[in-house]
């Protein structure tokens, strides 16, 4: 049988069990799925009606591979920055296993960590008209209409800027996919069956995160001040 939902509770559905998946089976992600995900792509909003975003979409295993070595490489000099600065430590600060932060440290710094767009049956290269100015905002909510898309699919998917973060990353990317110049290699989405399910990643209380006319002001009692 199948659940029923009105409206606002089958987009929070949506929203909830959207989340970020990087281990995928080998089975294809069908071409019916692919067109609606691509589909919610095209029907973002963007500045200007301007629709800057372009998608090339790989599934070639040398490609793939390729692209999951530039990812590894440009994650991996982000994290050991981030080690070198101090930044990990403080983030990792609340994990006292020591053998488990060394382990992290590792996967992080080594790259390893996002070098699974190799593994994904679908990369879909999301790429922006440099010349237009509200070209990043666009791209996002095109990314983020395609992931919503994915979870109501049941596929898995993660939004993964690694390899276009650094500009020579972003060159090998661009030469890779044959992208011309006027053209920014956003981000990739990589498209695939979960092998797993995940547990949702924290967030931040509302009350932290809603401010009432002026920044700072509380427009949300923390719970225990709304309770008492
Ligand atoms: C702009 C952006 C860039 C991201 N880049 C990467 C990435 O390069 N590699 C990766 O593994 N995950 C990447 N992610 C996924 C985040 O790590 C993930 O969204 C976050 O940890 C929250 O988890 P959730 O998506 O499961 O809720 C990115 C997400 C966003 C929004």
């Amino acid at each position: 049988m199948t659940d029923t939902f009105t409206l606002p509770d089958a987009a929070m559905k949506l929203i909830l069990d959207r989340r970020s998946i990087r281990d995928y089976t080998p089975e294809p992600v069908s071409e019916e799925d692919l067109a609606k995900i691509l589909e919610a792509g095209r029907q973002a909003p963007s500045g200007e009606d301007a629709q800057p975003w372009r998608f090339i979409i790989v599934k070639d295993a040398e490609a793939r591979k390729k692209l999951g070595a530039i990812a590894g490489g440009g994650s991996g000099r982000r994290f050991t920055s981030e080690f070198v600065t101090q930044k990990m430590q403080e983030r990792f600060a609340n994990l006292k296993d020591e053998a488990k932060k060394k382990a992290a440290f590792e996967k992080l710094t080594s790259g390893q960590v996002s070098a699974f767009l190799a593994e994904a049956p679908v990369n879909i290269v999301v790429c922006g008209k440099k010349h237009v100015w509200d070209m990043p905002f666009d791209t996002s909510a095109a990314i983020e209409n395609m992931l919503l898309m994915v979870a109501g699919l049941g596929l898995g998917a993660c939004w993964v800027i690694a390899p276009c973060i650094d500009i020579r990353d972003e060159e090998r990317v661009k030469e890779l996919f044959n992208i011309p110049e006027g053209y920014k290699a956003v981000s990739i989405i990589s498209v695939g069956h979960p092998t797993r399910s995940h547990r949702p990643r924290p967030r931040l209380p509302i009350h932290e995160l809603v401010f009432n006319e002026k920044f700072g002001e509380p427009y949300y009692k923390k719970p225990e001040e709304a309770q008492a």
